[in-house]
């Protein structure tokens, strides 16, 4: 029997991803996205993400039924997002996901984000996803660390921010540089030629007695509020502010916490392989500092093609067939859009 066709939806920020797969063969990745309308408010708008979503919806399913030379008749199910996220953007993609499903008569799959993430990985053509593995994914939205002992059935979630995202900190302290949204490859940008030894901005929840509470929990907002003071008493000097050092050694801090975290999690569970996801593996930084500590930790580490670390459908199409091929019972037109739906 041949691998089912699925097509997969992803709404839950401000990017509307469709994506079709056979199995685990990606056939079509298809994006559009709301950034240049949230890049003047700084960062990502609620009601217009959802508006956004519902207009680009059609047009992006289209595209993908082009580019992988489908139609919708051919699907075999229908997986969709449907939490965490913004509350109204994740509803778009779940109406349309179940108006599918109804006319289609085809089953429907709801699919959580962040092991969408993870789903990610299923794509490549390299060797399957082996488990259990610690992912960390790390977005605009999210940094999170998940312990994945099976994908379809069994993943628990360490630890996550308790304030700001990693990309949202990059994306807040760009705009405290006077740097346009988004702030990641901006700062990455800024960051060319910097030290990043040369300021030691703090390093959120790495204390003795915070790791007893938080040990895999990550914090942004203090290093973000470190990065404004230092300014602020630069300028208040007269003194110019060194650009390129200030953003090397921000950059520095996030990515020294949130590799050391994510290593630390894969010694104490004595679990060998590292997954990176989400839209901050761009920076190439944290890629080279988790290929670094990975190796010497004897630690196997994969970064799927940054096509599928940013919010995209082809890993929830991904996760869609996965479910369907390990015999998971489809789930039905009942399920809502959860905006904090847990792992
Ligand atoms: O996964 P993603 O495309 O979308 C959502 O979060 O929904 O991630 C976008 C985030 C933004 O906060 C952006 O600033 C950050 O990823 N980002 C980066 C880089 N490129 C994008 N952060 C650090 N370095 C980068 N090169
Ligand atoms: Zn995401």
């Amino acid at each position: 029997r041949d691998a089912p066709l699925v097509l997969g939806i992803e709404t839950s920020c401000d990017e509307t991803g469709v994506g079709i797969v056979r199995g685990t063969t990606l056939l079509a990745n298809a994006i559009a996205s709301s950034m240049e309308e949230h890049a003047r408010y700084g960062g990502v708008v609620p009601e217009v993400a959802a508006r956004a979503h519902l207009e680009a919806l059609g047009p992006t399913i289209r595209a993908a039924l082009a580019e992988a030379s489908v139609t919708l008749d051919d699907l075999d199910a229908v997986a969709v997002t449907s939490g965490p996220g913004l509350a109204g953007a994740l509803m778009v993609g779940v109406g349309a996901a179940k108006a599918l499903s109804l006319s289609l008569e085809v089953p429907i799959y709801a699919v959580n984000h962040l092991v969408g993430h993870v789903g990610a990985d299923l794509l490549g053509d390299d060797e399957p996803l082996a488990t259990p593995t610690v992912a960390l994914l790390v977005s605009g939205g999210h940094t999170s660390l998940l312990l994945v002992r099976d994908l379809d059935s069994d993943v628990e979630l360490l630890g996550e921010t308790i304030d700001d995202a990693a990309g949202e900190a990059f994306d807040k302290v760009a705009r405290l540089l006077g740097l346009p949204y988004p702030g990641g490859p901006e700062i990455d940008r800024a960051a060319v030629g910097g030290d990043p030894d040369a300021i030691r901005f703090p390093r959120g929840l790495t204390r003795a007695n915070d790791l007893e509470r938080h040990r895999y929990d990550f914090s942004f907002s203090g290093l973000k509020t470190a990065v404004a003071r230092w300014v602020e008493q630069r300028e208040a000097s007269g003194e110019p502010v060194p650009l390129a050092d200030v953003a090397a050694s921000f950059r520095e801090a996030v990515v020294d916490v949130l590799v050391d975290k994510a290593i630390a999690a894969c010694a104490d569970l004595g679990v060998p392989r590292l997954l990176l996801g989400g839209g901050v593996v761009a920076n190439r930084r944290l890629r080279e500092v988790a290929e670094a500590r990975a190796d010497a930790a004897g630690i196997a580490l994969r970064i799927p093609p940054l096509s599928l670390c940013t919010d995209n459908g082809a890993m929830i199409a991904a996760l869609g067939a996965r479910l369907i091929m390990a015999g998971h019972e489809p789930s039905g037109l009942g399920f809502g859009a959860d905006s904090t739906l847990p792992v």
